[in-house]
């Protein structure tokens, strides 16, 4: 198969369903054999719902005329990444791209989430990430070349009822931005995206229980409600699309960075920046914050927004 990816080994995690399938039907389309990674599990990340579905994006792949390999390991581990990884290794030698897609919800106010709901999420999410680049890293050093593509959320902005997962998804943020640091010098770049997809297995009783929550809430003034006046369904193409694309060469500058795309919609978010700051010469006190044009300056425009409806914001 010719095209963009041609001679390039691709790992995708949580390829079987949605998001993960459409990345990984993209590289084999543009060239690159593929390990699709995934377990086959359910959206609650506790039960294997279908185990058969990484062979089945594979014998997809295969029929095609492409090249892939499924590995059902359990992105959440050490041992999980390192054997992601040994298997391109061992079948093709080398990876030149590390998508991590796997991800679950356990959704619930911080009141009711359970130790296992907490570890369940950020193990998948946030230390599968870890797993995976820990594994490739040596090899993208020896290599001088490796892309990888994390994903985050919007949710990582704040969420109701998803803590666990802000937290997890937001830790993508810090990890993708280091490991871009990390790994620069070796000329293996390291991005995250924040997808909107319509086609999940998320959408779970919980999960949309917590999102009517925050609608009653009046929770809808941020991403929420611009997801909300969307017009189209966002199926998974545009995620694939952009998350291949920033693997491409086309975005060999481009490194450490976050971008969202849902649909019709691609963007890239600002480098964090102070919004405003204050100076005191001698450091601040209780005294020199309640001074004239000092905390009040800082915090005056802020409103919170997070009291029940009707209630005095400031
Ligand atoms: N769909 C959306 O609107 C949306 C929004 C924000 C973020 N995301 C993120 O995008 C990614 C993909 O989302 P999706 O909607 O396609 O999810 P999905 O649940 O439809 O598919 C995820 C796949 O990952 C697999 N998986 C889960 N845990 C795994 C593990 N430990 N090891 C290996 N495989 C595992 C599942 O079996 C499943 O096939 C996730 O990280 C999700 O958090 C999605």
């Amino acid at each position: 198969m010719p095209g963009r990816f041609a001679g390039k080994v691709a790992i995708v995690t949580g390829a079987g369903r949605n998001i993960g399938r459409a990345q990984t039907l993209l590289l084999a389309r543009e060239g690159a054999r593929v390990v699709v990674n995934d377990l086959g599990g359910g959206p609650n990340g506790d039960e294997v719902a279908d185990g058969g579905i990484a062979q089945q994006v594979v014998d997809e792949i295969v029929a095609a005329g492409g090249e892939a390999v499924a590995e059902g390991a359990i992105v959440a581990s050490i041992d999980g990444g390192a054997a992601i990884v040994a298997r391109a290794m061992d079948q093709w030698g080398r990876i030149d791209i590390l998508i991590n897609n796997a991800g679950i919800f356990r959704a619930g106010r911080i009141d009711e989430l359970t130790e296992q709901d907490w570890d369940l999420v950020v193990n998948v999410s946030l230390k599968g990430s870890f797993a995976t680049i820990r594994a490739a890293a040596p090899v993208f050093i020896a290599q001088r070349s490796g892309v990888i593509v994390n994903t985050g959320s919007t949710s990582g902005y704040g969420h109701y009822g998803m803590a666990n997962y802000s937290a997890a998804k937001e830790g993508i943020a810090g990890l993708t931005r280091t490991v871009a640091r990390d790994l620069g010098e070796f000329g293996v770049r390291c991005n995250m995206i924040r997808p909107i997809s319509a086609q999940t297995t998320t959408r779970t009783e919980g999960v949309m229980r917590t999102i009517q929550r925050s609608r009653e809430l009046g929770q809808t003034y941020n991403w929420n409600r611009r997801l909300a006046l969307r017009r189209m369904m966002p199926m998974p193409d545009s995620v694939a699309a952009l998350a291949v694309w920033l693997c491409s060469d086309a975005a060999a500058h481009v490194s450490g960075r976050d971008f969202f795309v849902q649909g019709d919609e691609i963007g890239v978010f600002p480098e964090r920046e102070l919004h405003r700051a204050i100076f005191a010469a001698e450091g601040f006190t209780l005294d020199a914050l309640d001074a004239p044009g000092s905390g009040e300056y800082l915090v005056g425009d802020i409103v919170n927004r997070f009291l029940p409806r009707g209630t005095m914001a400031h």
